[in-house]
């Protein structure tokens, strides 16, 4: 079968990718199909280099666990995505419980994404720096970063990474934004917005969190809205979770419907690359998210390919 990095590379796109996590680097039966440059090109830390992650205090900087997952991408020839820098979740209490005025969140903000970035900087091909930022309806996420600097935590935190790393793809990256409607429109509303003020924005991260059988119609229409922006886009989350227990049927509709994502992407010219949000079942985030739900991967829970795996090759055979 023809590995996944290598289809994509012969359809034009620039990788196929996975996320991982530090603590499944244990795992060397994981560990050696992860480590398959053919197959992965590109790799993602799930968690490592996130906000509790990288500055638990005010000023004091981790990179251990992100390092590992640096080190390993080098180590197999593999592009990198930073993920992330400005996000509501998985932020130390220091940060998110507020209490900072708006000069001094400002200056918070621009040197955690200037500290981070700058500690990667020439290891990253892109860095998800603002993530999620909107909710479903398209208006502004309620967090410490709006409520606190209103819209200006998204200028101040690219500005700061391009200052850090003037080559990595500055990209703002979030879920629900597959199809049209208006956390699409808002995304592109904020994109126009960025580039009319000379903001330095690169690509939109598209998450790409689905569900079996209901893959948006409008992909390709919004998909190119993105690319029209003079931005590129990335599929960088890709799962597609069912209710289990996973049956035939269910198994060929997810097939049909990885090869729906793929080769929309494929079709795209601007969109670049596709980083599935880990590729085994055995390290799925779904489950605990959505107890009852999961699957949602293109190999199973024994590191065994599923007809998703065929989908995937099918969508970059398309064009
Ligand atoms: O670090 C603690 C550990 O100390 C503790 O013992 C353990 C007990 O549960 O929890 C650990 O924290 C967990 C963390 O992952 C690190 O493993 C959290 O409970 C768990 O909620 C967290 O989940 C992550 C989730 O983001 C948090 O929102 C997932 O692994 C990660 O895959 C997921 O990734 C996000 C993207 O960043 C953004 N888009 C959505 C995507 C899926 O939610």
């Amino acid at each position: 079968t023809t590995p996944l990095h290598s289809a994509a590379r012969a359809a034009g796109k620039l990788y196929f990718g996975s996320a991982t996590d530090n603590p499944e680097l244990t795992d060397q039966p994981y560990v050696a199909i992860l480590s398959q440059s053919s197959m992965f090109g590109q790799i993602t830390p799930g968690n490592s280099m996130k906000w509790d992650a990288t500055e638990p205090e005010r000023g004091v900087f981790t990179f251990a666990a992100g390092d590992v997952i640096a080190d390993l991408a080098a180590s197999n020839g593999q592009l990198l995505r930073g993920h992330n820098c400005v996000w509501y979740n998985q932020l130390p209490s220091w940060v998110s419980s507020g209490g900072f005025d708006n000069a001094t969140l400002t200056e918070i903000v621009a040197t955690h994404c200037g500290t981070v970035v700058g500690h990667y900087a020439g290891q990253t091909y892109s860095w998800d720096i603002i993530n999620e930022p909107f909710n479903d309806d398209g208006t502004w996420r309620s967090d410490v970063f709006y409520n606190t600097m209103g819209e200006s935590f998204v200028p101040v935190a690219l500005n700061a990474a391009r200052a850090a790393d003037p080559k990595t793809k500055l990209y703002i990256n979030d879920y629900n934004i597959e199809g049209t409607g208006a956390k699409s429109t808002a995304m592109v509303n904020l994109v126009k917005s960025l580039k009319a003020q000379g903001v330095p924005i690169d690509g939109i991260g598209i998450q790409c969190h689905l569900i079996v059988g209901e893959v948006p119609s409008t992909l390709k229409e919004n998909f190119e809205q993105f690319t029209a922006l003079g931005v590129e886009i990335a599929i960088t989350e890709l799962d597609i979770r069912m209710t289990l227990p996973s049956t035939t049927a269910l198994l060929a509709q997810q097939q049909a419907d990885y090869e729906t994502v793929i080769s929309t992407c494929t079709e795209v010219e601007g969109c670049i690359g596709v980083t599935v949000w880990d590729y085994t079942d055995k390290y799925s985030w779904i489950p605990s998210t959505f107890p009852g739900q999961g699957a949602a991967c293109p190999w199973d829970a024994n590191l065994v390919t599923k007809p998703a795996y065929d989908g995937i090759v099918q969508g970059f055979e398309s064009c």
